[in-house]
């Protein structure tokens, strides 16, 4: 049977005209269905392998059309416009921690000082935009690595630059992230001076034992010590973020941890289950006998489930499936909006950002892109043309990673009834108790149990893959 689409919008038909009214399902498996477990928090999937969502396919701009074409979009001052964000990345640490992925260059001064040169000049480039001008931005955020290792003038200066050249919204957030170490009264007042309103400190664990054999660089009571100080301030939300999973974290551990976090009096926790990755320190000492293997799969469940309760009863509020606020002065824009239909500028080395329809990835090298800078060329590796599911991947991603898909606003960015749809694979879940479906009158959600909360990444990327596939195969 054919359906007639209502393409809302016809530029960016997701479907062809023949595509049947319902998905056929027949041909997927356990990798998108889940298994049909008494237990499908633990058991549902083998493990999540990585850390986000993927996006389906895109188009590469030929290298040399990069430049020409990233100035023209610079130009665009046309409305309507999306809500916009700023990522600036710093891509420096003291020390490397074992389960970090993350990690690119050591901290040393003279290289985060030609860094920061850098950085300064492409800041000022690209506010001085038409498009950059052309709206305020509801978010900006400093992340790495380890902003918190750029001195306290050059964090102020960040800031300060940041406030005077681009149009920011005047509730914008603006995060700084990074770890405590070594971070002082002066860093943070330097912080509060350029206008930084909201701080995000990776914890991990609070644990001595985790933290020495993860590389962390403080122990227990400094870490606890300096959060609540900070907390204590009332100056700006302060969040941590808190793994489950490391090695010597067992459950004991983790309760410990959520109890330090509740104690610390910090504003907002992002709980994050430890993704191993192959080339990580941790993954090659663990091979060698040197660290006890981090958590199984069934265990980061235990302790997902832990944590999911634990704020519960202490009544923080739940901001998305992984991180909760206990006052709603932490709002979390950055996070909420970069994962739905904001644009983000990307500023500095191995920054990522989506602007006008394409997708960016600055240069990872720090030589390659201060080459770039100081020769007056935008620092691209790579640019895409996003794919007309972008949107629609996006509107999945944001809809798990909140815990609910909303019938209406899926349809809606789709242009075609595609939450019916994929009823089929929607029922198959929640035979095998990852979502409920709910019809409130005409509304209709599909809400993630628990179980599809820890799995919300593996079912994303399932769905996205299974509409790809209808895609495909419906066009040949
Ligand atoms: C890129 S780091 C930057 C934070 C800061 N440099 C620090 O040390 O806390 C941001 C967050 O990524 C998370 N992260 C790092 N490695 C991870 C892994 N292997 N699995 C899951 N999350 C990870 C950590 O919780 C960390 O706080
Ligand atoms: S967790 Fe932070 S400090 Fe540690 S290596 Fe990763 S980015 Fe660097």
């Amino acid at each position: 049977m054919d359906i007639a689409i209502n393409m809302i919008n016809a530029e960016q038909p997701i479907l062809p005209i023949n595509t049947p009214a319902s998905l056929d399902i027949s041909s997927f498996g356990g990798d998108i269905f889940g298994e049909n477990t008494p237990d499908p928090l633990r058991f549902g999937f083998r493990r999540k392998l990585s850390a986000h969502a993927g996006g389906g396919s895109h188009n590469p701009i030929a290298p040399d059309q990069i430049q020409p074409l990233a100035q023209q979009i610079l130009q665009l001052t046309d409305p309507p416009f999306n809500k916009r964000c700023l990522y600036v990345h710093i891509p420096f640490c003291r020390v490397r921690c074992t389960y970090c992925s993350f990690f690119e260059y050591a901290s040393s001064q003279r290289l985060i000082d030609d860094y920061f040169a850098a950085l300064m000049v492409e800041l000022k480039y690209k506010a001085a935009q038409p498009w950059t001008q052309a709206a305020p931005f509801q978010a900006v955020y400093i992340g790495g690595g380890t902003p918190t290792d750029l001195t306290a003038a050059q964090i102020k200066q960040l800031g300060t630059m940041i406030r005077h050249h681009f149009p920011l919204a005047s509730d914008c957030e603006l995060t700084l992230e990074g770890r405590i170490n070594r971070f002082s009264d002066e860093m943070f007042e330097s912080a509060l001076e350029g206008g930084f309103n909201r701080f995000s400190f990776g914890v991990q664990s609070f644990d001595t034992q985790v933290r020495r054999k993860a590389k962390r660089l403080d122990d227990r009571d400094i870490v606890l010590k300096r959060v609540s100080e900070l907390a204590a301030t009332d100056q700006a939300p302060i969040v941590i973020d808190l793994l489950y999973g490391l090695p010597y974290q067992n459950l004991d551990v983790w309760q410990q941890d959520l109890n330090d976090f509740l104690d610390s009096g910090t504003h907002g926790v992002d709980l994050y289950q430890l993704i191993e990755m192959g080339n990580t320190p941790m993954g090659k000492m663990v091979e060698q006998g040197r660290l006890p293997e981090p958590a199984d799969t069934m265990t980061k469940a235990s302790m997902f489930e832990m944590g999911v309760d634990y704020m519960a009863k202490h009544h923080l509020r739940r901001l998305s499936v992984n991180h909760w606020a206990r006052d709603n002065r932490e709002r979390s824009c950055y996070n909420s909006l970069a994962k739905t239909t904001a644009e983000v500028l990307p500023l500095g080395a191995g920054a990522g950002g989506n602007v006008g329809g394409y997708g960016y990835m600055q240069h990872r090298k720090l030589e390659r892109y201060m080459d770039d800078v100081n020769s007056q060329r935008i620092p691209l590796a790579m640019m895409v043309k996003s794919s007309p599911h972008a949107a629609v991947n996006t509107a999945i991603k944001a809809g798990f990673d909140r815990g609910v898909i909303i019938a209406k606003q899926l349809d809606k960015q789709a242009g075609w009834p595609l939450f019916s749809f994929c009823m089929p694979l929607f029922q198959q879940w929640q035979q095998h108790g990852f979502v409920e479906i709910e019809q409130l009158g005409h509304h209709r959600y599909l809400n993630l149990t628990l179980a599809g909360q820890f799995w919300a990444v593996t079912l994303a990327q399932a769905l996205i893959q299974v509409i790809t596939t209808a895609t495909v195969k419906a066009q040949s």
